[in-house]
């Protein structure tokens, strides 16, 4: 009988959970929350009994009272509006708030207080400045112990007050980690005492490459840029994230991605060879020598480093270190001979765990990206796995601890949507809804392994983030969709989660004056094809009485059976602030729109959103944003449009895209073959201008010619192998091509 009242008990419980959860205003949505109907009201000026809260915990009280809600606190010992109380023999870092004619806040930690309070705010609501708060009670702690975000302070560079807004943002989500990766090729950014030139040279470089760094001709800023933290900034930003409980992991990048220090001491490099601070992004051969001076070098960076950084982990970096120069160097090939080592990996090995045995005495602990795996992991040392979870896997099996960061869920240097208007990103699409289907723990692992999932972190990478708003734009709001990732032990459904986010996340955001992307309240766009041309169908998300709704409309276009011409098309969705957003967008229409076409070669499927694509009358974005276009994985492609009936036709216009970056390349050669029932088959042919060397062929093919055909039949000739010296060199390129104008 006993069970049967328990069992039911727990399923009640349940139920109150999943119900509440849906309209939790909470974020991270907490473990734990049952609503009342009953709501009541806050003075403008909030009575605490702060007996039981440190100084500190009182002061962000304050704070963020005053950022939430514009209320102030007061301590009152009599008839206090919110207790505290601090729990023994509870659950690491759990709190408890009870919200009745008292609000009673029970903690486990300072930590788990300070997360309370983030809660207790977001439970407040405004509504035209009155405060209210519904009776409940929440209970809630996190699953991961790692909660991080990355930043990238080297290809572009943050002042400490904008390093401040950052993490003060990550705590508001119940992040405790900030991964401050310090050192790049483009810049050493941590003033070290004993080497001074670091900051000195290594902060600065002369130029820095304008647009994405695969296009052609790639142009320069020459503009003197950088900066550093000197010791005192870095102490003083510890502090302030401690403050927040964010433990700082600073990263010191080896032995690979080290132009900036070698530019200041060239002789820790294999060559010696005196080159600037880079000002391209990429992945650059002159890495640190592995001789013990190099060594030496670096522990001494180390030593500094550890006296400023409290936490417990240094993060050497490790990833993306070619070993070209290594190869060729008389004094790394001796440091393996002497050592016993089979190549240069077991010597990557070997500086890694250098590093490791001078940080495991310091009592510090070393992680590193994944490629630490090649070669044999140090036996002290935790893996951040972002190629992917597999070196994550392999790390956990070997009883390495880790923390997953792959770049299909957590590169937020990634875009996040469609749109053409998404501001120039280093490649790669990863929506929010992406992120927030991510799970450190991958579902192969057994119980065991899954012990050594420490959490995961999102990585900003900035070398397409030249100022703060931009980051605010990148990071925000799928720093909030990991959140719940990293803290829900058993998240809500996505669209329980965006509801939240737009309803009540979304305004405080706006508060903060945090410039988000709206990305998802755009309307999504589909291109179908009619009987006489097209039709594009938008489908749009709504907040309306605090539910999402989603909002259709649909434009259909015949095809023009004359000159080309353009049609605009309205678009207009809700923009998350009670306002409407608006824009136009055009469509090309020419005697092709939504004409029917037979692949004879197939594209590949990884870049075939759908067949209409090529006569939808929409030109694919430059840069190449990885969608829009189609992509075909051979060396020549015939591809055949059906008019539907004979016409007059005066020229065709096809374009190609050159992104040699991405070892995509614009054809050599085309042939058109018009096809009419009564002429037959006619055979113009094109050939673009003989180059001398390799050059570029042209993105942009057009051809006049007058005819009467019905189909006509493509037959396009790549450029065969990816020429040497460029990126690919040896193997087949691809073709993209975009939209097919029939003039
Ligand atoms: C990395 O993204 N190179 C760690
Ligand atoms: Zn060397």
């Amino acid at each position: 009988m006993f069970r049967k009242i328990l069992f039911l008990v727990v399923f009640l419980q349940c139920v109150a959970r999943i119900f509440s959860q849906t309209n939790c205003p909470i974020l991270p949505t907490p473990v734990t929350i049952q609503t009342q109907t009953e709501t009541i009201f806050l003075q403008n000026e909030i009575s605490v009994d702060s007996a039981n809260l440190n100084e500190n915990l009182f002061k962000q009280l304050q704070f963020l009272a005053k950022s939430y809600h514009s209320s102030s606190i007061v301590y009152s010992k009599s008839n206090p509006l919110i207790v505290f109380k601090k729990l023994i023999n509870v659950k690491q870092d759990s709190y408890s708030i009870n919200v009745n004619d008292r609000i009673i806040i029970s903690y486990s930690s300072e930590r788990s207080c300070y997360y309370a309070i983030h809660s207790l705010m977001q439970l407040i609501q405004n509504k035209n400045n009155e405060l209210t708060i519904t009776k409940c009670f929440v209970h809630d702690y996190p699953n991961f112990k790692w909660r991080g975000l990355h930043l990238d302070v080297a290809r572009h560079f943050f002042t400490v007050e904008e390093v401040k807004r950052y993490i003060d943002l990550m705590a508001v989500y119940k992040y405790n980690t900030f991964h401050w990766h310090l050192t790049d090729d483009q810049g050493w950014r941590i003033e070290i005492k004993k080497y001074p030139k670091l900051t000195e040279i290594g902060a600065w470089r002369d130029s820095t490459v304008e647009n994405h760094y695969s296009t052609n001709p790639r142009t320069y800023e020459h503009k003197r840029y950088g900066g550093f933290y000197t010791q005192e900034q870095i102490k003083e930003v510890v502090q302030y994230a401690a403050e927040r409980y964010v433990t700082i992991v600073p990263e010191i990048e080896m032995p690979g991605h080290a132009r900036a220090a070698l530019a200041a001491y060239p002789e820790l490099s294999c060559t010696g060879k005196q080159q600037g601070v880079e000002g391209l992004w990429g992945v650059f051969d002159d890495i640190f020598c592995s001789k013990e001076e190099s060594i030496v070098f670096l522990q001494d960076v180390l030593a500094e480093v550890v006296t400023l950084f409290p936490g417990h982990y240094v993060h050497i970096g490790g990833d993306e270190a070619p070993k070209s120069r290594w190869k060729e160097c008389s004094k790394c090939q001796k440091v393996i001979q002497d050592n016993h080592l089979k190549d240069e990996h077991e010597l990557q090995s070997y500086f890694i765990r250098r590093m490791d045995q001078f940080l495991t005495e310091k009592g510090k602990k070393l992680i590193g990206w994944d490629e630490i795996l090649e070669g044999g992991l140090s036996p002290n040392a935790a893996v951040m796995s972002w190629r992917g979870f597999e070196g994550g896997i392999e790390a956990a099996k070997q009883g390495h601890y880790v923390v997953m960061s792959p770049g299909s869920h957590c590169y937020f240097d990634h875009y996040q949507g469609k749109s053409k208007n998404e501001p120039l990103a280093i490649g790669g699409y990863t929506p929010l809804e992406k992120v927030y289907d991510f799970n450190p723990v991958p579902k192969e692992m057994n119980v065991d392994q899954a012990s050594f999932i420490l959490g995961g972190q999102a990585n900003l990478w900035t070398e397409y983030i030249p100022n703060f708003k931009q980051l605010e734009y990148m990071v925000y709001p799928r720093a909030i969709a990991l959140s719940q990732a990293l803290w829900c032990v058993k998240k809500p459904s996505y669209e329980t989660f965006l509801t939240t986010l737009v309803s009540s996340h979304f305004p405080i955001l706006n508060r903060w004056n945090v410039n988000y992307a709206k990305s998802i309240l755009k309307p999504s766009m589909k291109t179908i094809r009619t009987k006489d041309g097209v039709e594009i169908q938008l489908k749009s998300t709504e907040l309306k009485n605090g539910k999402l709704s989603e909002k259709s409309d649909s434009f259909p276009i015949s095809r023009t059976k004359k000159k080309v011409k353009t049609n605009r098309i309205p678009i207009a969705w809700y923009n998350g602030n009670g306002t409407i957003a608006y824009d136009t967008m055009s469509i090309t229409n020419h005697l092709g729109l939504g004409a029917n076409l037979n692949f004879i070669t197939k594209p590949s499927p990884k870049y075939f959103d759908s067949d209409v694509i090529l006569v939808d009358g929409q030109f694919g974005s430059r840069p190449w944003k990885g969608n829009e276009w189609i992509g075909f994985d051979k060396d020549s492609i015939v591809i055949e449009v059906d008019l539907g009936k004979k016409r007059k036709i005066k020229g065709i216009e096809l374009s190609f895209l050159q992104d040699e970056g991405s070892w995509i390349h614009a054809p050599e050669m085309i042939s058109i073959e018009t096809i009419s029932p009564k002429n037959g088959m006619n055979v113009g042919m094109a050939q673009s201008p003989p180059l001398d060397g390799y050059a570029p062929y042209p993105e942009k093919w057009e051809f006049d010619f007058k005819s009467k055909v019905e189909k006509i039949r493509f037959t396009i000739y790549g450029i065969g192998v990816i020429p040497m010296g460029l990126p690919g060199e040896g193997n087949v390129p691809w073709t993209f091509m975009d939209e097919l104008i029939i003039k």
